[in-house]
């Protein structure tokens, strides 16, 4: 299988805080990527520099084959990159259609005829067609989440970013949001998920990386990763710390 997205040696450091410290991964296409890791391992920056939100001091990053270490937000948006934000971060005012339609017209550059068809079909997607015209800033947190989801396929991703789209949720909304990560998954995206739901990550990913202190512990298929001694040591560190 291809690759669609590869990382090589990313580093970033804020002062004296080296947050990444040389990390390297891979994502196959039609591949679901779980990242899991204790609070502050560094996860949210790396998706933050795979967008490029922020810029690594060292490493490169291809997205089908491409080199995109130096491109822009917009670009990387336009070349097929999707993300959802740890905090979601609709439009409040705007109706869970609108905001699905400025995801499709901004972020994807589509015509606002093609934005609504493509926003609809969407919504049926994703369960929230029945609250189509509902405010955004009215939904119960678990649509929030869908909403954020919704937005980020808008624009047509090859490649989809999640940070947190089960976190908070009861665990019969993870099952829900579980069967949502799939359908997207058999329209042939690729997806790179972060979440601290370990339970979730076994059930909803094909390979699972570990991150603790901005250095990769472990990568490989979930099972794997998930009874390994290296990974459970990672989050004991982190419980003893706390
Ligand atoms: N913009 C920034 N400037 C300076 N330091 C930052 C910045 N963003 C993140 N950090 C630091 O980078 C480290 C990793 O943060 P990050 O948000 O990536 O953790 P995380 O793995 O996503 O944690 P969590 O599971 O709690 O979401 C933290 O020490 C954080 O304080
Ligand atoms: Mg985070």
């Amino acid at each position: 299988m291809a690759n669609v997205l590869t990382v090589e040696n990313l580093s970033i450091s804020f002062g004296s805080n080296d947050v990444l410290k040389s990390i390297s991964f891979e994502v196959e296409s039609n591949e679901i990527l779980g990242v899991i890791g204790p609070n502050g391992a560094g996860k949210t920056v790396m998706l933050n520099i795979l967008t490029g939100i922020l810029k690594p001091s060292k490493g490169s990053i291809r997205f089908q084959g491409e080199d995109i270490t130096h491109k822009t937000i917009t670009e990387r948006c336009h070349m097929g990159f999707g993300r959802t934000f740890q905090v979601p971060r609709s439009f409040e005012g705007m109706t869970v259609f609108e905001n699905v339609i400025v995801g499709a017209v901004y972020g994807g550059g589509m015509p606002e005829s093609k934005g609504r068809r493509k926003a609809f079909e969407i919504l049926e997607m994703i369960g929230l067609v029945d609250k189509a015209e509902w405010f955004a800033g009215k939904l119960s947190l678990i649509d929030r989440k869908r909403l954020e989801i919704g937005r980020a396929l808008a624009s047509d991703p090859k490649l989809l970013l999640f940070d947190e789209v089960a976190g908070g949720l009861t665990e019969t909304e993870v099952e829900k949001m579980l069967a949502i990560v799939r359908m997207i998954k058999n329209q042939g995206i690729s997806i790179v998920w972060i979440e601290h739901v370990l339970q979730t990550m076994l059930e909803g990913t094909d390979k699972i990386l570990c991150l603790a202190e901005g250095k990769v512990v472990l990568c490989g298929l979930p099972e794997a990763v998930m009874n390994s001694k290296e990974v459970s040591e990672c989050y004991l560190g982190a419980d003893e710390e706390c």
